[in-house]
């Protein structure tokens, strides 16, 4: 399989004094292959064209330039219109995505995997030099799409830059990414079933500046909003917030109905009211909202009751902790404490039912 054509796209914006080293190391690591460089330049503005024109005369380089958009995840789709590969590899120009480790994504492709990570996530990966602050940023926008996005947690960092894959695998899918995550939209949107990580070190910038900004945070929050309403989340975080209301009717239904009607006392009846609204939730849900999810796994009905009664049970806790902690210290009406515990309860029995129940 060594005759493949290896594209690699790489986007740049003032990048002009990385790109010669970074095309030097490229070309020592695929040297002997049959392999282009596509750098996709949103009209910098420091002589990065210019530069890369020039390496162009002594590297199989081909300078793209974009004149009326800006982006790094559609410069990304700009260059995979003219690339000629068979294996396409996406990177930064900035080196604090080392070339080299291009030989062991290769290795990995060529070894039968649809998609190779360069990932900071698996043992031997990271990103050292980075600050507390940086670290809760970026593992909390991780989490966001592990949560929500349930085909990202394939790879334990579908949030980097730097990655390769068999075209074929994308041939005749339809992206629309916002903001900078590629490989995100790619693995979401992508047909890639053996995705395989290689760990590797996040190095600091060599040169030149991030241009990652406020700006990028709130692109991310509108593209995973985009990938959800594509894949069908958003339809499902609806159906779960129908089948939570009609739990409400039912919970309070037999709540009344067993205390007026069949003379019980309320603290006992409760327990039987939220019981029930459990496992009415539970087989709603299971044929509704998460149909898609128990494909193949319709023997296991007891167990995902089961799972459900536990989150819920611990939802319940919480529920009822909030209501005192909000009514006795804060001194809240209790009716809006409960209802602060509801909301709380609800969005916690999401997220594990998502993550575990009907992972
Ligand atoms: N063409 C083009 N247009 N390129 C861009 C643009 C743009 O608007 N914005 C950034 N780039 C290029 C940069 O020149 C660089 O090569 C690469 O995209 C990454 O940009 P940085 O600004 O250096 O990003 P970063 O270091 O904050 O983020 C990187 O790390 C993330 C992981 O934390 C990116 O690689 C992300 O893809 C990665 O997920
Ligand atoms: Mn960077």
């Amino acid at each position: 399989m060594t005759d493949n054509i290896i594209s690699i796209i790489i986007p740049t914006y003032n990048e002009r004094d990385n790109i010669l080293p970074l095309v030097e190391r490229l070309s020592q690591t695929l040297s002997g292959r049959n392999y282009e460089i596509l750098l996709v330049d949103d009209s910098s503005k420091d002589g990065t064209i210019d530069t890369a024109a020039a390496l162009a005369e002594k590297y199989p380089v081909k300078v793209l330039v974009r004149s009326n958009e800006r982006g790094l995840a559609t410069a990304i789709l700009h260059g995979l219109q003219y690339a000629k590969g068979d294996i396409i590899g996406v990177m930064d120009a900035d080196l604090q995505h080392p070339p080299e480790i291009n030989a062991a994504l290769l290795k990995a492709i060529e070894d039968g995997a649809d998609m190779a990570v360069a990932s900071r996530y698996v043992k031997g990966g990271g990103c050292p030099n980075w600050g507390l602050i940086r670290r809760i940023i970026s593992k909390g926008a991780l989490s966001l799409a592990h949560v929500f996005l349930p085909i990202s947690r394939k790879v334990k960092d579908p949030m980097s830059g730097f990655f390769m894959f068999k075209r074929e695998k994308i041939i005749g899918v339809v992206f629309k990414p916002i903001g900078y995550k590629i490989l995100l939209e790619m693995l979401v949107m992508g047909k890639f079933e053996k995705v395989v990580e290689v760990p590797f070190i996040f190095e600091d910038r060599s040169s030149g500046r991030s241009k990652m900004k406020a700006r990028q945070q709130i692109e991310y929050l509108r593209h995973i909003f985009s990938l959800m309403r594509r894949k069908g989340e958003l339809v499902r975080f609806c159906k779960f917030v129908g089948v939570g209301l009609s739990g409400v009717v039912v919970n309070e239904g037999i709540l009344w109905l067993l205390t007026e009607f069949a003379g019980m006392q309320y603290y006992f009846s409760s327990i039987i009211a939220i019981e029930a609204s459990i496992i009415s939730n539970f087989v709603f849900n299971d044929r509704f909202t998460f149909s898609d999810r128990r494909a193949g796994k319709i023997g296991s009905f007891f167990k995902r009751l089961l799972k459900f009664n536990i989150t819920c049970a611990a939802g319940a806790v919480i529920q009822y902790g909030i209501l005192i902690l909000l009514t006795e210290v804060a001194g809240l009406n209790y009716l809006l404490s409960n209802l602060i515990g509801i909301l709380v309860a609800f969005v916690w029995n999401y997220v594990l039912s998502l993550i575990w129940t009907w992972k």
